[in-house]
């Protein structure tokens, strides 16, 4: 059975014109695109996304960063496991820390500014598809 994971990628890749290179590595993975938006992310659909960092001390700097522009929200599906594939992709979430080879390693430097953003499990994939594309 197919599964699908919520990607985001974020105001930098688009800023930095990279949505075709990021896009383009998970369809070389042989990953289907199901559903893609661009757009300008309000601090309401943030919080609810990023509800169990709310409070946080990154979170003020973290929203500042993905609201300052679009983000393309794309919803990503394969054969098993799929986000944990795409994780795999993305690389340690400090570009710092990323392997060569991944997305983050390959494209990013700073940490707030890593590029893309993928469900954290199938519990979070499940939520995040929701919030973004309501109707699938
Ligand atoms: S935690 O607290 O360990 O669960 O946080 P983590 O999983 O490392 O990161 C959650 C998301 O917050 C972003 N993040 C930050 N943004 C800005 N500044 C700082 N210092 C910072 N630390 C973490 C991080 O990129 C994660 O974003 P997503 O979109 O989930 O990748």
């Amino acid at each position: 059975m197919s599964d699908r994971t919520l990607v985001l990628l974020k105001p930098d890749t688009v800023e930095r014109k990279l949505i075709g290179e990021v896009v383009s590595r998970f369809e070389s993975k042989n990953l289907d695109i199901v559903a893609m938006d661009l757009r300008t992310l309000d601090a309401d659909t943030l919080a609810r996304h990023y509800e169990e960092h709310v409070g946080k001390g990154f979170y003020g700097e973290l929203v500042e960063f993905m609201s300052r522009g679009p983000v393309l929200a794309m919803v990503v599906e394969g054969p098993e496991d799929t986000w944990q594939v795409v994780r795999n992709m993305m690389g340690a979430t400090n570009p710092r820390d990323a392997a060569p080879g991944t997305i983050r390693g390959d494209l990013g430097i700073l940490f707030t500014e890593n590029l893309v953003h993928g469900s954290d499990s199938l519990e979070s994939a499940t939520r995040e598809i929701g919030i973004f594309f309501p109707n699938l």
